[in-house]
């Protein structure tokens, strides 16, 4: 059965269509209850940007698993390929261009942020058992609307903590744009200068999307998935 399961910070493992993708895989962060080397028969590593706490342990893990590729914007699959010493490895795309990789339909999609390498991004995964929406790091965009719009993602995966990234209010506004049947907060509590919390953010998509689910995991739990 499809799943996701929660890593801390913005950490995914992501089971569609009988393939294992990372995304974002900071798997030493302090929150995440397995570490790089537990990482076993993945098929995909996304990657959002380049930024410490998103690239976090994909080297190791590619390394770790010869038949992993790395998708992300063409600078940063290059990279990391480079890095893992097999530039063969990797998927590199840009923003807006679907890619169709091992049947699956990803596409790098706008995030406003930084990156040290490339442009930051989020993603959308579309398989035949759901469509994914992993953030990235962002603040707010009217680009989230078409997003919805375009893919209409069945579960959006979305930054709360603020600082960087959007806080609970930004959040509840985004799932307003992108009108996904479940949302899922990600990037809080990880360090303290991150304030937002799962509880408020639910608490306002409650109020403002009703019709949206929002799932607050903790890390290391699973949440299975059939639309
Ligand atoms: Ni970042
Ligand atoms: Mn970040």
């Amino acid at each position: 059965m499809a799943y996701l399961k929660y890593y801390g910070h913005s950490a995914f493992e992501v089971y569609v269509d009988g393939k294992k993708i990372l995304v974002d895989p900071f798997l030493s962060n302090p929150l995440s209850p397995v570490k790089a080397n537990d990482i076993k028969d993945v098929d995909l590593v996304i990657l959002t940007h380049g930024h410490g706490d998103h690239l976090g342990d994909a080297v190791e893990i590619l390394k770790n698993n010869k038949n992993a590729k790395v998708v992300a914007i063409f600078e940063l699959a290059n990279h990391v390929a480079e890095q893992v010493g097999d530039p063969s490895r990797a998927i590199g795309g840009n923003m807006g261009g679907p890619m169709i990789v091992d049947g699956l339909k990803i596409a790098l999609v706008p995030a406003v942020h930084s990156s040290p390498i490339g442009a930051p991004t989020g993603v959308v995964i579309k398989s035949s058992e759901g469509t994914i929406y992993h953030a990235g790091d962002t603040g707010i965009t009217m680009d989230m609307a078409l997003i919805g719009e375009i893919y209409k993602p069945d579960i959006a995966l979305l930054p709360i903590g603020g600082h960087f990234t959007m806080d609970p209010v930004e959040a509840a506004k985004a799932v307003e744009l992108i009108k996904p049947k479940v949302a899922i907060p990600m990037h809080y509590k990880t360090f303290p200068v991150l304030y937002g919390t799962p509880e408020e953010f639910k608490k306002l998509v409650e109020e403002k999307t009703p019709d949206t689910k929002v799932v607050i995991l903790n890390p290391g739990e699973t949440f299975e998935f059939k639309f």
